[in-house]
């Protein structure tokens, strides 16, 4: 009887033992875990190219292109066109109604907040100046961009010759329409956006020298004075070439 219950024992370990065996084979036979073949997430060149795109980005949106010289032979006709994106909450005739936006008969030139019955937002309405030709310009770019915080609800006109053609033509519903722009005043603005003209050129000409700094920082360097010598031909004064060139050294560097 006591061998019998040792053998029973022993048995029974045994079988147990078989078992966890047995099972764990089955099991291993019935799931296989795979591999990845790649990363979920590759960690490619084109990541890296894209993870290093937004680092430019915020220089890209270098505002509005000039527009005092498109002004002077601005299409009146071809603006009151582009009005009708603003029609629908701006009545620009002289008298006529506030909409969801102030009425904008004789706005150009005006104070901002032109209108005492109307109710504007506080960004708006504690802003100050005037809505000269180049501030419009900037408004109308991009009106959220250059006053937070307004309660004008419009993306913004991104053609320079719709800006012109519809500031035009806000210039014509006027009693005192804005004089046109001096040769100074237009060589000032395209001064002063040449340089925004060249940052917005920047990104790009980062770009090329980025593949090139892959390979070596001789070629790097060799791409950024490619750009800068083209930035020569259009400029036209000597002085405008300094400042991007300063600024493709550090893209060089990288
Ligand atoms: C969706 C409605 C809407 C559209 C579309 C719209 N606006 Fe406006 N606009 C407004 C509102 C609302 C205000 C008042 C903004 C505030 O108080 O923040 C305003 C304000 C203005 C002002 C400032 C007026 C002042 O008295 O200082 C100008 C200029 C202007 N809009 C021009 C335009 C032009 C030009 C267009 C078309 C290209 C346009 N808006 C399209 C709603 C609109």
């Amino acid at each position: 009887m006591k061998t019998m219950e040792i053998n029973k024992i022993v048995a029974g370990i045994i079988v147990a033992v078989l078992l966890v065996v047995v099972i764990g084979k089955i099991g291993s036979a019935l799931v296989h875990p795979k591999e990845l073949e790649e990363p979920v997430y590759p960690f490619s060149d084109d990541l890296m190219a894209a993870a290093d795109a937004p680092a430019a980005a915020p220089e890209e949106p270098a505002g509005p292109e000039p527009i005092l010289a498109m002004l002077a032979d601005a299409d009146i006709a071809a603006g009151e066109k582009v009005f009708k994106k603003c029609g629908s909450c701006h009545d620009n005739t002289n008298g006529g109604p506030n909409k969801v936006g102030p009425n904008l008969y004789g706005i150009v030139g005006n104070v901002v907040a032109h209108k005492d019955d109307f109710s504007y937002s506080d960004a708006v309405a504690n802003h100050g100046g005037n809505w000269g030709y180049t501030e419009l310009n900037h408004f109308l770019y991009s009106p959220k961009d250059y006053i937070p915080g307004t309660k004008m609800s419009f993306g913004g006109l991104k053609k320079a010759s719709d800006r012109a053609n519809v500031i035009a033509f806000l210039n014509s519903m006027s009693d005192n329409p804005l004089p046109a722009p001096t040769a100074d005043e237009i060589a000032a603005e395209e001064g002063g956006d040449a340089a925004s003209a060249e940052t917005g050129e920047a990104p790009a000409e980062e770009a090329a020298p980025a593949e090139g700094a892959a390979e070596t920082n001789d070629n790097a360097a060799g791409d950024a004075a490619m750009p800068a010598e083209g930035g020569a031909q259009e400029g036209d004064a000597a002085n405008d070439n300094e400042a991007p060139a300063t600024e493709e050294a550090p893209a060089a560097a990288q």
